[in-house]
């Protein structure tokens, strides 16, 4: 064979390579990419950042210079990683063999790929050590850059233009939060940072950047990298509460948490029952709490793109079903942000508890709702998603405020309440959160919310020898329900 037809089939496989790539492709990924790669599929609106469309060649995750296709090597590790936080699943179960004829497969909805040759991975350096100092030399290259614009003074995704950042496909994307860095879909390591700045990703606002000398850059990756704490999230299984002595005064604001353990959770959008979210605008809440001998308080935070205080919500207002033709509305007006607590309404006995929704008719649901374009809480009672009654504002004092990307809203309660749940010292209480972002237009049933999981009064006093026993064994049983109840909100999920 001609060595140039040799040199096409290495970049665009043989006839057999993308036969047997059709063959997975068709049953495995055209129901979100589109039969013919165009991303023309029934699942396609109910994903943001949209599937990819294939026919366009513009790819996000490369090793090649900005504007370039990918190497057959980028399109296989895109497939087997699979793009966290969005549509896009991974898939380990496929061989190399097979990742590599999907590659081809995918590579014949493009006439460019091959035309010109193939394409060149960057020679990018090696890390050197990560030091604070460079962090702290990069924080000037972030603001030199307008960074912020996009990522906010903090990287949490709330900079001045991106509630209006739209991607190549005209749909409305939000900027990373770099707090988050096992959200980077190009990778979360320092190489794979500099990788990502130094390719940008095609197809949406994110530039290249190509900042000299390389030190610089790599000031920008450390500073980037000084914003998160870990490659991967540190989802909690439980949020444990502090017995602490003094007064639970409001005025102290997040002080009064200080010596609380944060506790971070997931959230996945509600998509099980009419209202449903595709695309929450949270992806997840941290909890601390603290109690005394008559209070407890609660303090929820997350980060958001914009403080949405215009407007109402509630759990009562009514969400139109999702419909796949309807334009993106971008919100921020009619709805405000909104938060909730879900606790079971009588202290549960045995692992009985209301359903995650928004209760149900044997096991009644209290739901602590903070609107956040008002200054107190409302309470509800929910026994199911239809039937959820208003009851006062429940005993409980609110404080909230925004800042730098972030909300924190602090609810307290007395830890008594006559014929319904109390707050007993070492019990575990069954607890939920769910978060309305009114930039997306979210209210009523179309949120985030995460599974449930426990609060835990942490004894005041010194525990016997025999308690850390127990103590194991309980933990052990809420790893286990925390699993089993996450597990179906995304088997549901994909239902
Ligand atoms: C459930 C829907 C879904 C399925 C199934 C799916 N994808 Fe995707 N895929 C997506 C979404 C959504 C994106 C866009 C992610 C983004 O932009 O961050 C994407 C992006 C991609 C990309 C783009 C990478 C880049 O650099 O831009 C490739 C390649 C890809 N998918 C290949 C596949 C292959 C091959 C399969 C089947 C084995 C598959 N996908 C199955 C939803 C899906
Ligand atoms: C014009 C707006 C804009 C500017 C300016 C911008 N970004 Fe981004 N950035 C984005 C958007 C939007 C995304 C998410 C893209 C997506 O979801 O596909 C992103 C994604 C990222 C990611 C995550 C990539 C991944 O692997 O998922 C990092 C890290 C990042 N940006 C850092 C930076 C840094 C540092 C700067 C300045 C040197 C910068 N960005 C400048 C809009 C911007």
């Amino acid at each position: 064979m001609p060595a140039m037809l040799l040199a096409q089939e290495k970049i665009l496989g043989t006839e057999a390579q993308r036969e047997a790539g059709k063959k997975i492709y068709d049953q495995k990924c055209a129901q979100c990419h589109g039969e013919q790669g165009d991303a023309n599929s029934v699942a396609t609106p109910f994903f943001r950042p949209q599937p990819r469309n294939f026919t366009s060649g513009i790819f996000k995750f490369r090793t090649t210079a900005s504007g370039e296709l990918p190497t057959h090597e980028d399109l296989k590790r895109s497939i087997k990683n699979g793009m966290p936080y969005t549509g896009m699943p991974p898939w380990p179960e496929f061989s190399d063999r097979q990742l590599s004829d999907l590659a081809f497969y995918i590579k014949s909805f493009y006439p460019d790929f091959g035309e010109y040759g193939d394409v060149q991975p960057l020679a990018l350096p090696k890390p050197p050590a990560y030091s604070d100092a460079s962090a702290e030399r990069g924080r000037a290259i972030y603001e030199e850059n307008k960074c912020l614009d996009c990522h906010g003074n903090l990287g949490r995704g709330d900079g001045k233009s991106a509630p209006t950042l739209k991607d190549q496909w005209n749909q409305p994307i939000r900027a990373a939060d770099l707090s988050k860095r096992w959200t980077f879909r190009g990778g979360p390591t320092r190489a794979d940072i500099f990788r990502t700045f130094t390719t940008g990703l095609d197809g949406s606002p994110m530039p290249s950047y190509n900042i000299q000398p390389p030190e610089d850059q790599w000031a920008l990756v450390d500073y980037v990298y000084s914003l998160g704490q870990s490659d991967q999230p540190n989802y909690a299984t439980m949020a444990a509460a502090k017995g602490i002595s003094e007064p639970i005064d409001l005025s102290r604001g997040k002080a009064l948490f200080d010596n609380a353990e944060a506790a971070l959770f997931p959230l996945a959008g509600q998509v099980i029952e009419p209202g449903r979210e595709f695309y929450p605008g949270v992806n997840a809440i941290e909890a601390r709490a603290v109690y005394n001998a008559d209070e407890i308080a609660i303090m929820l935070t997350w980060h958001t793109m914009t403080a949405d205080t215009l407007g109402h919500n509630s759990p009562l207002l009514p969400a139109p079903p999702f419909d796949p033709q309807a334009p993106l509305a971008q919100g921020g007006e009619e709805f405000s942000d909104a938060v909730a607590v879900l606790l079971p309404s009588k202290t549960p006995e045995g692992v009985e508890k209301p359903y995650f929704m928004f209760g149900d008719s044997k096991n009644a649901m209290d739901i602590w709702f903070a609107d956040l374009a008002k200054d107190s809480a409302e309470f509800f009672i929910g026994r199911g998603s239809k039937s959820i009654e208003p009851a006062g504002n429940g005993g409980l004092s609110l404080v909230s405020h925004y800042e730098e990307g972030e909300w924190s809203v602090i609810f307290k309660r007395s830890r008594v309440r006559e014929g319904g749940l109390s707050f007993e010292e070492g019990a575990f209480v069954p607890v939920a959160f769910t978060i309305w972002d009114g930039f997306n237009r979210e209210r009523g049933n179309k949120r985030g919310l995460t599974s449930w999981y426990y609060l835990y009064l942490e004894p005041m006093h010194k525990e016997s020898p025999l308690a850390p026993m127990t103590k194991s064994g309980l933990l052990t049983l809420v790893v286990l329900l925390g699993i089993v109840a996450f597990a179906r909100i995304k088997y549901s999920g994909k239902a």
